[in-house]
């Protein structure tokens, strides 16, 4: 449903308006004049829309430039609930405006819905619905009215953009707040009208940019609540978040990225997994349970074992790889396992292991 190939941003130096051209130039505002291009040999501006060219690209000084992603590789399937999971600047938003179209990538390049991201933008934008880092309706309009403009800009009559504005509205829970001013509406409601917004077209697949930031935790928990079920109905939902439970409760997969690099890339559980460090593993037992841990000491990737009451707690380096052998070096120790319980390493330790710094 969504893949990227080698896709790349370079933000080039900042503070004025630029864009890419199709030929690979940088095109500069007319009279734009920044420190880095009047140096000796510079390339000049000259009129409106004038092209500011060197041989084919142009780079300003050496660290002015921000290379927000770097070669990115994904592969989205249908129906997956997707996360993208890094610290602030990691370049998660920057990945998301590439896909919707709001962001030009700098290389490499992505598909949507079977749609390029730029050369088939205008028919990607019908496929998708995006839903912001900062909720942004109209003010000027209220709740219904905001869905149903919406509809008209995707061509929907407004009877038919009545009917599912009211019907998403329902499902969401805010029905009762249609003619409300949107300033009226909570945090929560909001970003909830902006999930009905994004849905109003039928798109098939729904970005969500740090969906529950600023939310408190009852408004995200209903939040959560609304996309499982939306993921639940088949919907692809592709959502970044630096919220590592968030994004280990909800995500069918996840990508980490920090500093626009992509560092691991699977299955919440199996990022657990490769976390390194320690799974601790807690064995009620039956029986003589000092003579148990001083087995359960000896089993491969176990690095300690110790006695509580009625309890061994064993640190395995290997997580529930070790489970068989400790069972079977307690049963040799004469004694039973009634009960047992693992915590995993979390992927806080997984990300502090690749980058040596914590998520937040
Ligand atoms: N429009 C922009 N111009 C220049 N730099 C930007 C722009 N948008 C983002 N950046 C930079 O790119 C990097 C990634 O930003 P972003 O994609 O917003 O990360 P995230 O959403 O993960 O916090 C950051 O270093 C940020 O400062
Ligand atoms: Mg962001």
């Amino acid at each position: 449903m969504i893949e990227t190939r080698a896709l790349g941003k370079v933000y080039l130096g900042s503070g004025f308006a630029r864009r890419r051209t199709p030929s690979g130039g940088v095109a500069l505002p007319a009279g734009a004049s920044p420190q880095w291009m009047s140096a000796a040999g510079a390339p000049r501006v000259s009129g409106p829309g004038a092209m500011a060219q060197t041989g084919g690209r142009m780079s300003p000084p050496r660290g002015m430039d921000i290379a927000a992603l770097v070669a990115l590789d994904l592969n989205i399937k249908e129906g997956e609930f997707f996360g993208l999971l890094g610290p602030n600047g990691a370049g998660k938003t920057t990945t998301i405006g590439i896909l919707t179209t709001r962001v030009r990538a700098t290389s490499g390049d992505a598909w949507v819905a079977g749609c390029h991201v730029s050369d088939n933008d205008v028919e990607l934008r019908r496929r998708i619905g995006v839903v912001p880092q900062r909720p942004n309706p109209d003010r000027g309009l209220n709740v219904l009215e905001n869905l149903v403009f919406h509809g008209a800009y995707f061509g929907l009559s407004t009877s038919e953009a009545t009917r599912r504005a009211m019907d998403l509205l329902g499902k969401f829970d805010i029905a009762d707040r249609v003619a409300s001013s949107v300033d009226a509406l909570s945090g929560g409601q909001q970003q909830r009208l902006m999930i009905a917004r994004a849905l109003l077209h039928e798109p098939q697949v729904l970005f969500l940019d740090e969906p529950t930031v600023g939310l408190d935790p009852q408004a995200r928990l209903a939040l959560w609540t609304i996309l499982r079920q939306l993921h639940a109905d088949g919907r692809t939902i592709v959502m970044t978040t630096h919220y590592m439970h968030e994004a280990d409760e909800l995500c069918d997969r996840l990508a980490i990225i920090d500093r626009g690099q992509l560092l691991a890339c699977d299955t919440p559980e199996k990022l657990r997994a490769q976390a390194p460090g320690t799974t601790v593993v807690e064995i009620e037992v039956e029986g003589d349970a000092a003579a148990a841990a001083a087995r359960c000491g000896a089993v491969p990737g176990v690095s300690s074992a110790t006695v509580s009451g009625n309890s061994v707690r064993a640190l395995s380096d290997r997580g529930g790889e070790a489970v068989p052998a400790l069972i079977r070096a307690i049963e040799g120790a004469g004694a039973r396992v009634t009960n047992m319980n693992l915590s995993s390493p979390s992927l806080e330790t997984l990300f502090v292991s690749l980058t040596g710094r914590r998520l937040d």
